[in-house]
């Protein structure tokens, strides 16, 4: 397997492999990988004569120091990871240095409306660091398709909004959420749980889950309602946010259309790890 940490050698390699008829899949990742990240690369082996995962835990994108303080590095056991799924993926692990040059900014991006709503609220910034990393690894990889998971669906459609405004030539793939046997989301903050904080975290799926089956029959406002009840009386989480959005613009549902699709989103505090989840309604 390849490792690249620094650009220049990873755009030289990369031409110097490029042919005709040779497309690259590309899986940006921060790291401390899971079997939903393999998921998506397994994705990409499957339908790209090569593959590139790229590991790097972006500082624009947190809002919250502490977060990025905390968040897992992992480097030594992701390598063994993708190594286990294929010698063949090339890794692009870069200093922070190598990607921002000394400024470590975000751009400022119009994502039409996209990044006002949920993770946009509650994490300032955050969507213009997201926006920002992933333009700059797409510039340094040149990836025909690139795959993002549908867990953090409002960024998904934030990098299809980008890719379409700044035209850049890359195919963006949502792939589906790979959740533990309890139904918890795979999430890299998952490491930081207890094992009953995590046997706890069920309830965010099932009570998305419940939210689907209810969907036909109540309004968003109604299950909403229900939602906010629901974790008021819970001691070990913390709700933030329960959402129920239209899919292309992710506004809240206020009626709903037969025409449009919905999904639930949720986010919830255990002890300062926040976890997220979403559901398709219709
Ligand atoms: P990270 O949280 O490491 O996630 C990398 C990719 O894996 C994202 O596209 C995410 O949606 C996907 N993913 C995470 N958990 C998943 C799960 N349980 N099932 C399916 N896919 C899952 O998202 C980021 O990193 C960063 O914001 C990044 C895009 C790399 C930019 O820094």
């Amino acid at each position: 397997m390849q490792i690249f940490t620094g650009k220049a050698a990873l755009i030289a390699h990369l031409s110097s492999i490029k042919t005709t008829n040779s497309t690259i899949g590309f899986v940006p990742t921060m790291g401390a990988l899971h079997q939903g990240h393999l998921s998506l690369m397994q994705q990409s082996l499957q339908e790209n004569s090569k593959t590139v995962i790229s590991i790097f835990v972006n500082p624009t994108q947190f809002n919250n120091p502490e977060d990025l303080l905390k968040y897992p590095r992992t480097l030594d056991k992701d390598i063994e990871k993708i190594s286990s799924l294929s010698t063949e993926i090339i890794v692009y692990a870069p200093t922070v240095h190598d990607i921002y040059e000394g400024k470590i900014l975000s751009q400022d991006f119009d994502f039409d409306g996209l990044e006002h709503q949920m993770e946009g609220k509650f994490r300032p910034g955050h969507f213009n660091g997201v926006g920002t990393i992933v333009k700059r690894l797409f510039e340094i990889v040149t990836p025909t398709k690139a795959y993002f998971g549908e867990k953090d669906f409002q960024q998904l459609q934030i990098v299809k909004k980008m890719v379409a405004k700044t035209k850049l030539p890359v195919q963006v793939v949502g792939c589906e959420i790979y959740r533990e046997k309890n139904g918890l989301a795979m999430s890299s903050r998952n490491e930081r749980l207890t094992e009953d904080e995590r046997n706890k975290a069920a309830l965010i799926y099932e009570t998305l889950l419940t939210t689907k089956d209810q969907f036909t029959k109540n309004s968003a406002k109604e299950i909403s309602d229900w939602v906010q009840k629901t974790f008021e009386k819970n001691d070990t989480f913390e709700l933030e946010y329960f959402q129920i959005a239209e899919v292309a613009t992710l506004l809240p549902c206020i009626r709903k259309n037969k025409n449009k699709k919905y999904r639930a989103f949720i986010a919830v505090f255990v002890n300062n790890i926040r976890l997220i989840d979403t559901i398709s309604l219709n």
